[in-house]
């Protein structure tokens, strides 16, 4: 039977995941391929290091990254390290030794993905990744192959596992935003810098790669609002259950006659809606398709076998097409799902134009006069109210002040909140979210 050689970089949550899948599933991949799947290389930062899992025997375990790229047997590299520079260097190295590359590292592909996929057309092979959105729901692949035919009119998902299982334990067991991180670290889903899960940066990441995908353009980065979940308070959570609401981090784009919306917030959605429901490391991703409708994509956004699931889909995509000669005949990976030819710049729909529902938390002192303040200010600036509520109580000197508005212009909110700011009677800066 044809073996084809993978060699792996990174051998932590992920890089685990994926051998532990290939340990319990060996025959059932050999009966789907009619191949066998076999690590050859695994190179990490410190071979003494204690792991979950033993190699098999003949696997070589090293901190050489030149063994991947130079060693003629190895089809497929497996890109499993994180970060940007040496996982950048490695990719192309492998690209350039003509072997497929599989990653998972979506900073790496927000951030440099134009040029990677550039360097993959020229010399013809795959790169994949799938584990790099959303852990182990399978979006890259429903969004360029199974909805290929569709116009995507919109997107909206939560997207991080992390960020999710924070919101999650805080709203369900009323526990700390710093237990509940930890807790995220040790079941092995926050990034190696967890700043990136709960300041948006991770979700932005994937956004970036999903929307390529999906609209067929390029989103910069650099340009998308981002705004993380380290602002949301026990206080916010248990006033957003009083007005029957779950606060959440999404992501969302949207095509508006050919300008596109997009960010990164955390937002209150109904809590009837599926996306409320979506609990611990899970993810959900809502497309909606101009021929399909909306289709929702619902699983475990985080963690080590569901993220190893999705590597091994595509290590599984290409194998299929390697031959024993070593020759691919009219194997063209499409890396982009268009066809790899390059992206131009979205169209963007500036981020003070774009229409919402408001949350605003401010903390006052309970004096007169203050509730017609800042009905005043939102009056004048066009926002209109849909709910207020003020909860006073005897002895303390600020009270929070509560109001959810109609939909109005993001520019109108962000005025609003500016001049409550400034006022004389605010004890705290204004919390401001979307409702979905
Ligand atoms: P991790 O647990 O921190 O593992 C990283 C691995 O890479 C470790 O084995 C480390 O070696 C090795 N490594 C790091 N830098 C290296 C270098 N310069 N040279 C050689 N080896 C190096 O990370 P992870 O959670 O598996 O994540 C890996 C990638 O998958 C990241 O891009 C991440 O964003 C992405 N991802 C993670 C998840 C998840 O649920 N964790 C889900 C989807 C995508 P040592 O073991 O010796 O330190
Ligand atoms: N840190 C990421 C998360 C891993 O929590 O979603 C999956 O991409």
């Amino acid at each position: 039977m044809q073996i084809v050689k993978l060699g792996l970089a990174g051998f932590g949550t992920v890089g685990s995941g994926l051998a532990k899948i290939l340990a319990e599933n060996g025959d059932w991949l050999e009966k789907r391929l009619d191949k066998k799947l076999e690590i050859k290389t695994v190179v990490v930062r410190d071979t003494t290091k204690q792991r979950g899992i033993a190699l098999t025997s003949g696997t070589e375990l090293t901190t050489d990254l030149a063994r991947l790229t130079e060693d003629p047997e190895i089809d497929i590299v497996v890109e499993l390290m994180g970060g940007l520079e040496a996982a950048r260097d490695l990719i192309e190295k492998a690209l350039k030794a003509g072997k497929h590359v599989v990653t998972a590292n979506k900073h790496l592909l927000a951030e440099h993905g134009l040029e990677l996929f550039e360097l993959a057309r020229q010399c013809g092979k795959g790169l994949y990744y799938e584990a790099s959105c959303a852990g182990g729901i399978p979006i890259v692949q429903t969004l360029r192959e199974s909805l290929a035919g569709d116009r995507v009119e919109e997107m909206l998902g939560i997207m991080n596992g992390t960020a999710n299982y924070i919101l999650s334990e805080m709203t369900t067991k009323s526990m700390d935003f710093e237990t509940a991180l930890q807790l995220a670290k040790e079941l092995g889903y926050a990034e190696a810098d967890p700043t990136f899960d709960v300041e948006g940066f991770d979700t932005a990441h994937k956004l970036c790669v999903l929307i390529r995908l999906a609209f067929g353009v390029d989103y910069p980065l650099a340009e998308l609002p981002i705004q993380g979940i380290s602002g949301v308070t026990p206080l916010d959570i248990k006033f957003a259950r009083e007005f029957g609401y779950r606060i959440k981090l999404l992501a969302h784009a949207k095509d508006f006659e050919g300008r596109l919306e997009a960010g990164v917030h955390p937002a209150l959605v109904p809590y009837t809606y599926l996306l409320a429901r979506v609990g611990g490391n899970y993810n959900a991703v809502r497309v909606v398709g101009n021929a399909v409708g909306p289709v929702m994509l619902h699983g475990q956004g985080a963690g080590d076998t569901p993220t190893g699931s999705a590597v091994l889909a595509d290590i599984m995509n290409i194998a299929r097409h390697l031959h024993r000669d070593g020759c691919e005949k009219g194997y063209a990976p499409d890396n982009t799902g268009f066809g790899n030819k390059p992206l131009a710049k979205a169209k963007i729909m500036p981020p003070e134009d774009t229409m919402s529902k408001y949350y605003f938390r401010f903390m006052v002192a309970d004096k007169t006069g203050v509730m017609a303040a800042v009905t005043r200010s939102m009056a004048d600036h066009g926002v209109s109210i849909a709910q207020a509520v003020q909860k006073s109580e005897e002895g303390t000197e600020a009270v929070p002040l509560v109001i959810i508005t109609h939909s109005t212009r993001a520019a109108a909110a962000e005025a609003v909140a500016r001049e409550m700011d400034a006022m004389d009677f605010t004890m705290e800066p204004c919390v401001r979210f979307r409702i979905l």
